[in-house]
């Protein structure tokens, strides 16, 4: 048995999460639908410290001023009352057909006018509410058809739109930072910006790219064959580590959005303790330290209750895999295996302290490649040790 979700472990869910009611693309509904507030005390109850939400999640997209005003009231108020954090915002430019070549950079300028309209209101509310992070998925920022797009100009019209919602947090002075999410794939056959290398190849072209940064999701890059734990390394490494998606996805198919560890377990178990660890032998990375938050979605087979125990599973998973990687790095086998495996020399430069590059090609180290070749790494002894912490 795992102890309880408290509000220090910072997890916190999308509206959007536990709101699915099962829509597909082959059938209907299979739940119903409950009202904003209700997910939020629910939410709360289960455990989550945060919600977070896309504008229409809340309420319609063609709301007047009024009921948008009067919803979004109801809304803080039970997310005041349940006692929990909106910690991040996003826009919905994806459901309504308007968007249906994309947001920022539709064929259609009208569109785009209206798109960057409706993010930068976003960004207000965002603002408004305390929210830190505020997400840009641009899921229908994307093509079927590589004739159909002037390819050169969906860039610049997508560092456009980046620049302009960043330069407009900055002018307002809001303390927000902007997350890019990226998917390879679906809804569009291609989507711009599909992984976390993508994105950020992109931000350095920014004017305003210092507070624009990631909200990796497991299942988006694991989508893509990429090794999730690695794309969340490297926008570490780099800073640019904003938020995150968690979530669960088997293999190369469609976005499943799973319960966090109900996809590929060995690689969640690592990514958990790359979040809790940090990186390990170096206590001056970069840790991350935002929110943990869950995008996934409630399999369509559950009725409602199934949905709540999911949250719960979702959390759970999390905090046994905590657990685990803490025991991991703590177990003097593993210890030894790393110091044998060299894990822990890598971290020594490859030059020395000064040396030139002319005394360096002059230097002889004595170097055997024959008998360098002979290593043995150990890294399969290491990763047993990883699976009998997991499953032991
Ligand atoms: C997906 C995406 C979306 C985004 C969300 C934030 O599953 O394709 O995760 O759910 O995260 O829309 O804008
Ligand atoms: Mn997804
Ligand atoms: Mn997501």
């Amino acid at each position: 048995m795992v102890r309880s979700p408290e509000k220090s472990d910072k997890f916190s869910f999308g509206l959007w999460t536990v709101g699915w009611t099962g829509t597909d693309p082959f059938g209907v509904s299979t739940r119903p639908a409950l009202d904003p507030w209700e997910y939020a005390a629910k939410l709360a109850e289960v455990g989550a410290w945060g919600v977070t939400f896309h504008d229409n999640d809340v309420y319609p997209f063609d709301a007047s001023d009024a009921d948008r005003e009067r919803i979004l009231r109801q809304f803080k108020d039970a997310v005041d009352a349940a006692g929990l954090t909106i910690e991040m915002v996003t826009t919905n430019t994806f459901s309504h057909p308007v968007f249906k070549d994309g947001g920022l950079t539709s064929n259609d300028r009208a569109v785009r006018r209206f798109g960057l309209r409706k993010i930068l209101r976003a960004v207000d509310l965002a603002a408004e509410l305390g929210a830190e992070t505020f997400v840009m998925w641009g899921g229908r920022e994307g093509a079927e058809y590589d004739g159909s797009k002037d390819l050169y100009a969906a860039f610049d019209r997508y560092k456009e739109g980046l620049d302009t919602v960043a330069g407009y947090v900055k002018d307002k002075g809001y303390g927000l930072r902007i997350a890019l999410e990226p998917k390879p794939n679906e809804p569009r056959g291609d989507i711009f910006l599909p992984t976390v290398g993508h994105a950020l190849a992109l931000i350095a072209e920014l004017e305003y790219g210092d507070i624009v940064g990631l909200n990796p999701e497991v299942g988006h890059e694991q989508m893509a064959n990429l090794n999730y734990t690695h794309q969340l390394a490297q926008a570490l490494w780099s800073g640019k580590l904003f938020h995150i998606d968690l979530n669960g996805q088997r293999g190369l198919k469609y976005d499943q959005d799973l319960v966090f560890g109900h996809g590929d377990l060995l690689s969640a178990f690592f990514t958990v303790d790359l979040l809790e660890n940090g990186f390990a032998g170096n206590p001056d990375a970069p840790r991350y330290v935002g929110p943990k938050h869950f995008d996934y979605k409630p399999s369509r087979t559950e009725h409602m209750e199934g949905v709540w125990e999911s949250a719960k599973a979702c959390m759970q998973t999390y905090l046994l895999l905590a657990e685990k990687a803490k025991a991991f790095r703590a177990d003097p086998r593993v210890v030894e295996a790393l110091e044998y495996s060299g894990v822990t020399t890598l971290k020594q430069p490859t030059l020395d302290d000064g040396e030139s590059l002319a005394d360096f090609l002059a230097t002889d180290d004595g170097f055997n490649a024959e008998k360098a070749a002979e290593r043995d790494f150990g890294f399969v002894r290491l990763n047993q040790l990883a699976v009998e912490h997991l499953v032991g």
